[in-house]
């Protein structure tokens, strides 16, 4: 047998998404084709201490350089801030390890969101429309507020351009509870975007650039129904049975292809690599406003990206195999 492909796989982290990225890192872990790889995973702690094998916790130092002599190919299993956001790419990439998914640029870019919408635009997308608001403008909130509600109509969703998934999004019906929104999130970063409310069927599309046949694929679309609530509940969505997920999903032929040309073309404006996870928006009028570009989507066997794969053919390890050769492929 030639020799094994040694992959470190990287999950927890200091973000919010601690929990689930140790649910996807152990998902990859249990999933490697033993014939060829062998793999550890690598816990980074909350407190940011770096946990190889299973061993003592290291300060970030020590595990990166242990890290970097055993490793071929990191598996990047990080969600959200320092693991999604391009800061982790960027270390990986001066240290000159293979890592699977976007590099850091593009990470960096998904990972704001008025930036992304900006790229979205030139690209000819859809969005919903937007303002911004700048910390600078703390001192009149609510007036302000009055003025976004009067420009976009009520309800908005405010969005921190900072935090991930499930902190720092919002919805408002009024002044002032938009001006509390606001105070709140400028505390965490230096703009909100707030945006139209879309009321909408939403699906997700997810996209793999597959090193097998060297194509970017646009895998079945995901329905994402809220079943708790008819209208947005945002910690719906979280909670266990809080939403059906159907996969193909339920739409004409016609919005499946538009949604499926919406996700590679996102995936390829953002310069994304491995995977993507574009949310759309479909509108009653059948208009498709794209939400924004995951580049490290929830990857348990059962998350969105991993599934619309099986729908396509792909196994949870046969998309963890292509995942690690195409990191591969572009770092030779
Ligand atoms: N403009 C909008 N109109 C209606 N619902 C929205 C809007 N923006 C976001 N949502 C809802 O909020 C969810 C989370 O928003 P998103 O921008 O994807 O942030 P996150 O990073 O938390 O996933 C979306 O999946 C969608 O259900
Ligand atoms: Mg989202």
């Amino acid at each position: 047998m030639s020799k094994r492909i040694r992959v470190a796989v990287l999950m927890g982290g200091v973000s919010g998404e601690h929990e689930v990225s140790l649910k996807s890192g152990s998902g990859v872990l249990a999933n490697l084709d033993a014939d060829k790889y062998v793999g550890q995973g690598v816990t980074i702690g909350k407190d940011g201490s770096w946990s190889l094998d299973g061993g003592e916790p290291l300060e970030m130092l020590k595990g990166l350089q242990q890290l970097v002599s055993e490793t071929d190919v990191v598996f990047l299993a990080l969600h959200g801030p320092n693991g999604e956001d391009g800061s982790m790419q960027g270390l990986l990439h001066l240290l000159r390890l293979p890592y699977t998914g976007s590099d850091y640029y593009a990470s960096s870019l998904a990972m704001n969101k008025p930036r992304t919408k900006d790229v979205y635009v030139c690209g000819g997308l859809t969005v919903a429309p937007h303002r911004m608001v700048y910390a600078g403008d703390q001192s009149q909130l609510e007036p302000l507020a009055e003025e976004l509600l009067a420009a976009l109509g009520s309800p908005v969703v405010a969005k921190t351009t900072k935090l991930g998934s499930s902190v720092g999004v919002g919805i408002a019906r009024d002044a002032q509870s938009l001006a509390r929104l606001l105070a709140d999130y400028l505390q965490f970063s230096g703009e909100v975007m707030v945006e139209q409310f879309i009321k909408a069927t939403e699906v997700t599309a997810p996209v793999i650039d597959n090193p097998r046949t060297g194509r970017c694929e646009a895998l079945p679309l995901v329905e994402i129904r809220p079943t708790v609530s008819d209208w947005f509940d945002y910690r719906a969505k979280y909670e266990v049975g809080g939403a059906l997920e159907i996969c193909p999903a339920p739409i004409s032929a016609e919005l499946t292809t538009e949604c499926q040309r919406i996700g590679l073309l996102a995936h390829r404006l953002l310069g994304c690599r491995g995977m993507s996870r574009t949310d759309i928006l479909i509108d009653g009028a059948g208009v498709c406003h794209v939400v924004e570009t995951n580049t490290i989507p929830g990857f348990t066997a059962t998350s969105l990206l991993p599934q619309a794969a099986a729908q396509a053919g792909y196994s949870y390890s046969d998309l963890v195999d292509m995942l690690l050769q195409e990191a591969l492929a572009r770092h030779r």
